[in-house]
């Protein structure tokens, strides 16, 4: 059980702390200050005496170190553990913030498997810790590229009068990863694409791209707008039409052979939990009635990219011969949230030539090019903000269970049906379900 300690209450939001990142060169200097506030206390969870020791250790570095009685707890242990550690750390009086002290704790998804599940763990938690001083992680809102998605919409003219169903067809959000599950069997088996990554982190790009303005950035209003519009947001109502699910099976992934999910060490031979995971959800209200949001994640995949694209209807009227755009497709708004962080526009340009031939281009910015400074690490900026006390990056319970409502009756459905989710090949782009479910609305995915 590693301990780390908050710094003194009064820690400075200094500009220098925000631009130092993770991938500066290791400093012995800073690493040996780091070890100085570093204990391992052994022991398993249901060890009562562990934690007793727990919480010597801590007021030893308290007064060692300085750091007012304040400790965050990351629980990053497996979900079925939360509520045994919790009390854990409750039976010892740990999750109260005493004399002017602060004590938080940051939670790693899957915050629950279900709604239920997610309401119960809500309880637990909550008759612990007070509820400011709950911190629930979701990587990807530290990730500089998606707070840049807020920059876009709310600091620019030029982007929001297209930013709503007169303009936008349909939405394209993509997490694909190259990897397999690696040596997380133990983790990944049973709960899959869709609890892993589409219940938070695309569910939270979802509700960034489509919430309206804030009145300001701070926690209350922005996680507001969220909410209202995860609250508006629905699974398909035809689901087997809608969604798809995938298992990789082997093949050829980065120039190497890779075994297929059920080959991988510690997976149930006859496991159905789908490594891939597509959905259509809808967004019931006045900007987005009719716009499709298609959200798709997966293992296993040519590449790993993260993206949301918005594609433009086409121009209502084209005053050339079918000849002169053949080559035209739509113009799409393209936020590229990782690894070439930028954005890309695409719309149509003329061929030079004495013949009208219309073809998409793209126009980019490249976080690369234009800005010197790196951006930090996700969990480098997050980690900070709970020391602070700031929570505007972490969803709040009304999201987490938002969210559950919108995947719940799919995953029943999948559940329901009982069958092996299809496979597709390691390296290719998913299953012909996931083609299909597209194709069924006159829409292909993008080929990031
Ligand atoms: C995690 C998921 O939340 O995000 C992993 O549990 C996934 O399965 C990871 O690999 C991807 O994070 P990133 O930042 O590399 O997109």
């Amino acid at each position: 059980m590693p301990v780390a300690t908050g710094p003194p209450r009064t820690s400075p939001r200094s500009s220098t702390t925000r631009s130092r990142n993770a991938r500066t060169p290791f400093r012995e200097e800073v690493w040996q200050q780091l070890l100085e506030g570093i204990r391992f206390v052994a022991g398993d969870f249901t060890d009562e005496a562990a934690f007793a020791t727990l919480k010597d250790t801590l007021q030893e570095l308290d007064e060692a170190q300085g750091t007012g009685g304040n400790h965050a707890f990351y629980l990053s242990v497996p979900p079925k553990a939360f509520d045994l550690v919790i009390s854990q750390l409750k039976k010892q009086g740990m999750t109260k913030s005493v004399k002017g002290a602060w004590s938080r704790v940051v939670i790693e998804k899957p915050f629950g498997h279900d709604l239920a599940s997610a309401q119960v763990l809500e309880r637990q938690v909550s008759s612990a810790f007070d509820s400011q001083s709950v911190f629930r992680i979701d990587h990807y809102l530290g990730k500089e590229t998606v707070q840049n998605m807020l920059a876009l919409r709310f600091a620019n003219q030029l982007f929001e009068p297209i930013w709503n169903r007169n303009y936008i067809d349909h939405v394209q959000i993509t997490m694909a990863e190259d990897i397999g599950i690696g040596g997380r069997a133990g983790y990944y088996d049973g709960i899959g694409a869709a609890r892993d990554v589409i219940q938070n982190h695309l569910l939270q790009l979802l509700a960034l791209t489509a919430m309206e303005e804030p009145t300001s950035f701070d926690a209350a209003q922005l996680r507001t707008e969220k909410q209202k519009v995860l609250a508006a947001a629905r699974p398909p109502r035809d689901i087997a039409a809608h969604t798809a699910r995938g298992q990789y099976r082997g093949g050829w992934a980065g120039g190497r052979q890779v075994l297929g999910y059920l080959e991988e060490e510690g997976i149930d031979q006859a496991s159905q939990t789908e490594t891939y995971a597509a959905i259509r959800v809808d967004i019931d209200n006045r900007r987005w009635a009719g716009v499709p949001f298609y959200l798709r994640t997966a293992k296993r995949m040519p590449r790993r990219v993260t993206e949301v694209a918005l594609n433009l209807r086409r121009a209502p009227h084209l005053p050339f011969t079918h000849n002169d755009i053949e080559a035209l497709g739509t113009n799409a708004l393209v936020m590229r949230i990782q690894p070439d962080e930028g954005i890309t526009l695409r719309f149509g340009a003329k061929v030079p030539a004495t013949l009208m031939e219309i073809r998409d281009v793209t126009m980019d910015f490249a976080y690369g090019n234009s800005f010197a400074e790196s951006s930090p690490e996700a969990y480098e900026r997050l980690i900070l903000d709970v020391l602070l006390g700031d929570p505007p990056l972490f969803p709040q319970h009304e999201e987490v269970e938002l969210s559950w409502k919108i995947l719940d009756p799919i995953l029943d459905f999948w559940a329901d049906i009982d069958t092996q989710p299809e496979g597709y090949a390691s390296g290719s782009w998913g299953p012909e379900s996931g083609r299909a479910m597209l194709a069924r609305d006159g829409f292909v995915w993008r080929r990031p």
